[in-house]
Protein backbone atom coordinates (compact mmCIF):
# COMPACT_ATOMS: atom_id res chain seq x y z
CA UNK A 1 0.00 0.00 0.00
CA UNK A 2 2.53 2.55 1.09
CA UNK A 3 6.72 1.96 0.00
CA UNK A 4 9.04 4.52 1.24
CA UNK A 5 12.76 4.56 -0.61
CA UNK A 6 15.88 6.29 1.16
CA UNK A 7 13.97 9.01 2.57
CA UNK A 8 15.94 12.10 3.82
CA UNK A 9 14.83 15.29 5.47
CA UNK A 10 17.48 18.16 6.61
CA UNK A 11 17.19 20.84 9.10
CA UNK A 12 19.94 22.69 9.31
CA UNK A 13 22.67 20.63 11.24
CA UNK A 14 19.79 17.78 12.56
CA UNK A 15 18.50 15.29 10.07
CA UNK A 16 15.47 14.41 11.39
CA UNK A 17 15.13 11.76 8.76
CA UNK A 18 18.10 9.74 7.79
CA UNK A 19 17.78 7.05 4.62
CA UNK A 20 14.32 5.96 6.27
CA UNK A 21 12.59 3.31 4.02
CA UNK A 22 9.74 1.54 5.04
CA UNK A 23 6.44 -0.88 3.53
CA UNK A 24 3.23 -0.62 4.60
CA UNK A 25 0.85 -3.84 3.66
CA UNK A 26 -3.13 -3.26 2.83
CA UNK A 27 -4.87 -4.03 6.15
CA UNK A 28 -2.08 -4.32 8.60
CA UNK A 29 -1.60 -1.96 12.02
CA UNK A 30 1.67 -0.55 12.05
CA UNK A 31 3.62 1.40 15.32
CA UNK A 32 6.59 3.99 14.27
CA UNK A 33 8.30 4.39 17.92
CA UNK A 34 11.45 5.90 19.23
CA UNK A 35 12.63 8.21 21.78
CA UNK A 36 11.81 12.36 21.74
CA UNK A 37 13.15 13.99 19.00
CA UNK A 38 13.81 10.10 16.73
CA UNK A 39 12.50 11.88 13.67
CA UNK A 40 8.98 10.11 13.77
CA UNK A 41 6.82 13.11 13.27
CA UNK A 42 8.95 14.42 10.69
CA UNK A 43 7.96 11.28 8.75
CA UNK A 44 4.79 11.49 9.22
CA UNK A 45 5.15 15.03 7.71
CA UNK A 46 6.59 13.75 5.09
CA UNK A 47 3.99 10.94 4.11
CA UNK A 48 1.09 13.47 4.44
CA UNK A 49 2.93 16.16 2.40
CA UNK A 50 3.31 18.63 5.36
CA UNK A 51 7.51 18.55 4.62
CA UNK A 52 8.70 17.86 0.96
CA UNK A 53 12.01 14.91 1.34
CA UNK A 54 15.57 16.34 0.45
CA UNK A 55 15.98 12.80 -0.99
CA UNK A 56 14.12 10.03 -1.86
CA UNK A 57 10.52 8.34 -2.66
CA UNK A 58 7.27 7.71 -1.73
CA UNK A 59 4.77 5.34 -3.26
CA UNK A 60 1.23 4.94 -2.45
CA UNK A 61 -1.19 2.53 -4.14
CA UNK A 62 1.62 2.19 -6.87
CA UNK A 63 2.09 5.84 -7.44
CA UNK A 64 5.08 8.08 -7.00
CA UNK A 65 3.17 11.19 -4.19
CA UNK A 66 6.88 12.44 -3.53
CA UNK A 67 6.08 15.49 -4.09
CA UNK A 68 2.14 15.63 -4.35
CA UNK A 69 0.87 18.49 -2.56
CA UNK A 70 -0.85 17.21 1.06
CA UNK A 71 -4.21 17.64 -0.64
CA UNK A 72 -4.04 15.80 -3.42
CA UNK A 73 -2.44 13.12 -0.77
CA UNK A 74 -6.00 13.22 1.07
CA UNK A 75 -7.91 12.82 -2.29
CA UNK A 76 -5.76 9.75 -3.13
CA UNK A 77 -7.10 8.05 0.04
CA UNK A 78 -3.89 9.14 2.46
CA UNK A 79 -5.80 10.24 5.45
CA UNK A 80 -3.84 11.60 8.72
CA UNK A 81 -5.55 12.91 12.11
CA UNK A 82 -3.65 15.32 14.41
CA UNK A 83 -2.14 15.39 17.83
CA UNK A 84 -3.43 18.98 18.58
CA UNK A 85 -7.20 18.88 17.68
CA UNK A 86 -8.63 22.35 15.52
CA UNK A 87 -12.40 21.47 14.45
CA UNK A 88 -14.76 24.79 14.01
CA UNK A 89 -16.11 25.11 18.10
CA UNK A 90 -19.15 26.49 16.99
CA UNK A 91 -19.95 23.79 14.29
CA UNK A 92 -22.09 20.60 15.75
CA UNK A 93 -19.99 17.41 15.60
CA UNK A 94 -21.94 17.02 12.43
CA UNK A 95 -21.36 19.51 10.32
CA UNK A 96 -17.42 19.33 11.53
CA UNK A 97 -17.85 15.75 9.94
CA UNK A 98 -19.57 16.69 6.47
CA UNK A 99 -17.28 19.60 5.78
CA UNK A 100 -14.23 16.92 6.27
CA UNK A 101 -16.49 14.41 3.90
CA UNK A 102 -17.22 17.28 1.38
CA UNK A 103 -13.84 18.43 0.80
CA UNK A 104 -12.26 15.02 1.53
CA UNK A 105 -12.65 14.26 -1.99
CA UNK A 106 -13.70 16.84 -4.82
CA UNK A 107 -16.96 17.24 -5.92
CA UNK A 108 -18.19 14.66 -3.40
CA UNK A 109 -22.20 14.78 -3.61
CA UNK A 110 -23.57 16.28 -0.73
CA UNK A 111 -25.77 12.74 -0.49
CA UNK A 112 -22.95 10.62 -0.35
CA UNK A 113 -20.80 13.06 2.15
CA UNK A 114 -24.00 12.90 4.89
CA UNK A 115 -23.94 8.81 4.33
CA UNK A 116 -20.17 8.55 5.25
CA UNK A 117 -21.10 10.98 8.29
CA UNK A 118 -23.52 8.89 9.33
CA UNK A 119 -21.66 5.87 8.82
CA UNK A 120 -18.25 7.45 10.24
CA UNK A 121 -20.24 9.10 13.73
CA UNK A 122 -21.63 5.69 14.36
CA UNK A 123 -18.37 3.75 13.94
CA UNK A 124 -16.56 6.55 16.24
CA UNK A 125 -19.39 6.42 19.15
CA UNK A 126 -20.04 10.10 18.40
CA UNK A 127 -23.39 9.82 17.35
CA UNK A 128 -25.02 10.93 20.36
CA UNK A 129 -22.85 13.89 20.31
CA UNK A 130 -23.88 14.75 16.84
CA UNK A 131 -25.68 18.00 17.23
CA UNK A 132 -23.08 19.32 19.82
CA UNK A 133 -21.11 21.95 19.16
CA UNK A 134 -17.41 20.69 19.10
CA UNK A 135 -16.07 23.41 21.34
CA UNK A 136 -18.35 21.67 24.26
CA UNK A 137 -16.57 18.22 23.50
CA UNK A 138 -14.32 16.57 26.27
CA UNK A 139 -11.05 15.64 25.66
CA UNK A 140 -11.47 11.63 24.76
CA UNK A 141 -14.92 13.35 22.51
CA UNK A 142 -11.83 15.89 20.94
CA UNK A 143 -9.88 12.91 19.92
CA UNK A 144 -12.72 10.59 18.65
CA UNK A 145 -14.01 14.29 16.47
CA UNK A 146 -10.33 14.01 15.51
CA UNK A 147 -9.98 10.53 13.54
CA UNK A 148 -13.97 10.67 12.99
CA UNK A 149 -13.01 13.55 10.73
CA UNK A 150 -9.94 12.12 9.15
CA UNK A 151 -11.92 8.79 8.34
CA UNK A 152 -14.93 11.07 6.69
CA UNK A 153 -12.11 11.90 4.09
CA UNK A 154 -12.52 8.22 2.84
CA UNK A 155 -8.90 6.79 3.29
CA UNK A 156 -7.01 3.69 2.61
CA UNK A 157 -4.04 4.57 4.59
CA UNK A 158 -4.45 6.50 8.13
CA UNK A 159 -1.74 8.02 9.47
CA UNK A 160 -1.93 9.28 13.64
CA UNK A 161 0.58 10.93 15.61
CA UNK A 162 -0.16 10.01 18.98
CA UNK A 163 -3.79 10.40 19.16
CA UNK A 164 -3.69 8.83 22.52
CA UNK A 165 -1.40 11.14 24.04
CA UNK A 166 -3.37 12.53 27.31
CA UNK A 167 -5.62 9.93 27.62
CA UNK A 168 -6.17 8.40 31.28
CA UNK A 169 -5.65 4.10 30.73
CA UNK A 170 -9.16 3.21 30.21
CA UNK A 171 -9.72 6.15 27.39
CA UNK A 172 -6.62 4.92 25.91
CA UNK A 173 -8.22 1.06 26.23
CA UNK A 174 -11.60 2.60 24.70
CA UNK A 175 -9.13 4.70 21.72
CA UNK A 176 -7.35 1.07 21.18
CA UNK A 177 -10.69 -0.89 20.27
CA UNK A 178 -11.87 1.99 18.42
CA UNK A 179 -8.81 2.04 16.17
CA UNK A 180 -9.29 -1.94 15.79
CA UNK A 181 -12.77 -1.12 14.79
CA UNK A 182 -11.30 1.46 12.21
CA UNK A 183 -8.81 -1.11 10.39
CA UNK A 184 -11.21 -4.02 10.43
CA UNK A 185 -13.54 -1.62 8.76
CA UNK A 186 -11.09 -1.81 5.83
CA UNK A 187 -8.74 0.84 6.38
CA UNK A 188 -4.69 0.16 6.91
CA UNK A 189 -3.34 2.23 9.81
CA UNK A 190 -0.02 3.41 10.90
CA UNK A 191 0.17 5.14 13.99
CA UNK A 192 2.99 6.67 16.51
CA UNK A 193 2.86 6.13 20.19
CA UNK A 194 4.34 6.61 23.18
CA UNK A 195 2.79 4.31 25.43
CA UNK A 196 3.68 0.96 25.05
CA UNK A 197 0.68 -1.08 26.03
CA UNK A 198 -1.18 0.52 23.16
CA UNK A 199 1.41 -0.51 20.77
CA UNK A 200 1.96 -4.17 22.36
CA UNK A 201 -2.02 -4.19 22.53
CA UNK A 202 -2.51 -2.98 18.85
CA UNK A 203 0.57 -3.12 16.54
CA UNK A 204 0.99 -6.18 13.83
CA UNK A 205 4.55 -4.82 13.64
CA UNK A 206 6.44 -1.85 14.79
CA UNK A 207 9.20 0.02 13.78
CA UNK A 208 11.89 1.87 15.83
CA UNK A 209 13.59 4.95 14.77
CA UNK A 210 16.67 6.98 16.59
CA UNK A 211 18.02 9.79 15.40
CA UNK A 212 16.37 9.70 12.46
CA UNK A 213 17.36 6.01 10.95
CA UNK A 214 15.14 2.66 11.28
CA UNK A 215 16.92 1.15 13.76
CA UNK A 216 14.70 -2.41 14.23
CA UNK A 217 11.43 -3.07 12.63
CA UNK A 218 9.37 -6.55 13.72
CA UNK A 219 6.80 -8.02 16.05
CA UNK A 220 6.43 -6.13 19.72
CA UNK A 221 8.17 -8.74 21.20
CA UNK A 222 11.38 -9.14 19.23
CA UNK A 223 11.68 -5.43 18.78
CA UNK A 224 11.45 -4.78 22.82
CA UNK A 225 13.70 -7.45 23.66
CA UNK A 226 16.08 -5.98 20.00
CA UNK A 227 19.90 -4.77 22.43
CA UNK A 228 20.00 -2.01 19.67
CA UNK A 229 16.12 -0.47 20.89
CA UNK A 230 16.54 -0.78 24.66
CA UNK A 231 20.03 1.01 24.30
CA UNK A 232 18.19 3.65 22.12
CA UNK A 233 15.52 3.94 24.97
CA UNK A 234 18.24 4.08 27.98
CA UNK A 235 20.82 5.42 26.86
CA UNK A 236 19.20 9.37 26.96
CA UNK A 237 16.80 11.13 29.26
CA UNK A 238 12.98 10.94 28.34
N1 LIG B 1 10.66 22.28 11.62
C1 LIG B 1 11.80 21.92 12.21
N2 LIG B 1 12.88 22.73 12.20
C2 LIG B 1 14.04 22.36 12.78
N3 LIG B 1 14.24 21.17 13.39
C3 LIG B 1 13.21 20.32 13.43
C4 LIG B 1 11.94 20.63 12.84
N4 LIG B 1 11.11 19.58 13.03
C5 LIG B 1 11.82 18.67 13.70
N5 LIG B 1 13.08 19.09 13.93
C6 LIG B 1 14.14 18.32 14.61
O1 LIG B 1 14.20 17.05 13.98
C7 LIG B 1 14.38 16.03 14.95
C8 LIG B 1 13.23 15.05 14.87
O2 LIG B 1 12.05 15.67 15.34
P1 LIG B 1 10.62 14.96 15.34
O3 LIG B 1 9.64 15.95 15.81
O4 LIG B 1 10.38 14.33 14.03
O5 LIG B 1 10.83 13.82 16.44
P2 LIG B 1 9.77 12.85 17.13
O6 LIG B 1 10.32 11.49 17.01
O7 LIG B 1 8.42 13.10 16.59
O8 LIG B 1 9.85 13.32 18.65
P3 LIG B 1 8.71 13.34 19.80
O9 LIG B 1 8.64 11.94 20.32
O10 LIG B 1 9.27 14.27 20.82
O11 LIG B 1 7.42 13.81 19.19
C9 LIG B 1 14.53 16.72 16.29
O12 LIG B 1 15.89 16.90 16.54
C10 LIG B 1 13.81 18.03 16.08
O13 LIG B 1 14.34 19.04 16.93
MG1 LIG C 1 6.58 13.74 17.43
Amino acid sequence: MLSVQGLCKRFGGVTAANEVSLQVAPGEILAVIGPNGAGKSTLLNLLSGLLRPDEGRIEFLGQEITHAPPEVRTWKGLGRAFQIVQPFPEMSVWENLLVGALYGKPSTPRKVAERVVAEVIELTGLAPKAQTPAGELTLLEDKRLELARALCTQPRLLLLDEVMAGLRPSEALEAVALVRRIRDSGVTVLFIEHLMPVVRALADRVVVMDYGRVIAEGPYDAVAANPKVREAYLGRAQ
